[in-house]
């Protein structure tokens, strides 16, 4: 089958499309034929350091986690040949997605949604997951409360922003003016233009910060958040000094890490149904042009999700 194997971590010219053997599948796994992979931030950084992929000795390493699409062999009872699924695979450790076919735990997939496409149903795996398991999981959003979500536009903030109107929150989204109009589109009740103004100048009175970006905007964010609120650092570090600078406000700051679960992918896949979210895929790659894939997506810029088509 035609992957993207990669042999040596560095930049994107070390992603080499090859014909490798088609994976065998274990007890409890599904082979899926992809139909559409999505990619993420952490793709780059898995592929220009052992970072992310720590303990994994296993060469070539084959990057990405998001998958949609069939079931063509059985090892489960709970998918069979033939059914449409889409999930993260192997998430955090070796995903091997970046191929025609994946050996995926049936643990990790959700059938995809009859009026899903596989495109849209690829994009809604690691970015959504994410958003779902800290507005649900990791914190519990109820209704009314106050998040800021910062950079609203990206993948999982497109996501988080959906999901958090979905669960009653009141919700202020941050981006570049040119997504503005898209951010209000997903449901934000206001818009932040971090380029314009400050974003402390403008929020206040917060429950949850969803924190998708750097140490500092976490740092800044203690000023808009309510005493005993809550802020969530996905991308950066949650050092002493910065739980120092909470704890002064009673703010409980930490990161976290998403999981692969099925179960999650299933309350996705109902979400997707009913129309409560939806996945905004603004760019499309074909396997063979996975560098440019990941030169976009590297570009800090995307709207939304990038998917690959092997
Ligand atoms: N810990 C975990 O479990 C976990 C899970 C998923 C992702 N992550 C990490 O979270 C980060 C975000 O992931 P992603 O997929 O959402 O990234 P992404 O899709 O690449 O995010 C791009 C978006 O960020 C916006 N942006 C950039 N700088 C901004 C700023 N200063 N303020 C507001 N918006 C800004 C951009 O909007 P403009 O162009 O308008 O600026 C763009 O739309 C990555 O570092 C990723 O690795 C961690």
């Amino acid at each position: 089958m035609k992957a993207i194997i990669l042999n040596e971590f560095g930049p994107a010219q070390n992603l080499q499309l090859a014909d490798i053997p088609t994976p065998e599948i274990n007890d409890d796994q599904v082979l899926v034929k992809v139909n559409a992979i999505s990619i993420n931030p952490v793709d780059v950084k898995s592929r220009e350091t052992q970072a992310v992929l720590t303990g994994i000795k296993e060469r070539p390493i084959i990057l990405g986690w998001d998958i949609s699409g069939v079931v063509t062999e059985s090892k489960s009872s709970q998918f069979k040949k033939g059914d449409e699924v889409f999930g993260m695979v192997n998430f955090p450790g070796h995903g091997k997605a970046y191929a025609e076919f994946v050996a995926a735990p049936a643990a990790h997939l959700a059938l995809k949604p009859v009026n899903t496409s596989h495109d849209s149903a690829a994009a809604a795996c690691l970015a959504a997951l994410t958003a779902w398991q800290n507005l649900t999981e990791y914190y519990r959003l109820g209704k009314g409360q106050r998040v800021l979500i910062h950079a609203g536009s990206g993948g999982v903030g497109h996501y988080a922003v959906q999901i958090a109107k979905y669960l009653g929150a009141y919700v202020i989204a941050t981006s570049s003016s040119a997504n503005k109009r898209f951010v209000l589109s997903l449901g934000a009740d206001e818009h932040i233009d971090y380029q314009a103004v400050q974003f402390e100048d403008e929020a206040d009175d917060i429950d949850l910060v969803i924190n998708p970006l750097s140490r500092e905007i976490a740092e800044r964010s203690i000023s808009v958040v309510k005493q005993g609120g809550t802020i969530i650092s996905i991308a950066s570090g949650v050092d002493d000094d910065l739980k120092e600078k909470g704890g002064e406000k009673n703010v409980k700051i930490f990161r976290t890490m998403v999981k692969s679960s099925g179960k999650d992918m299933q309350q996705l896949a109902k979400l997707l149904y009913d129309g409560q979210i939806e996945s905004h895929v603004s760019e499309v790659f074909a396997l063979e042009d996975i560098r440019k894939a990941h030169a976009s997506i590297e570009s800090g810029r995307t709207v939304g999700k990038i998917v690959v088509k092997p």
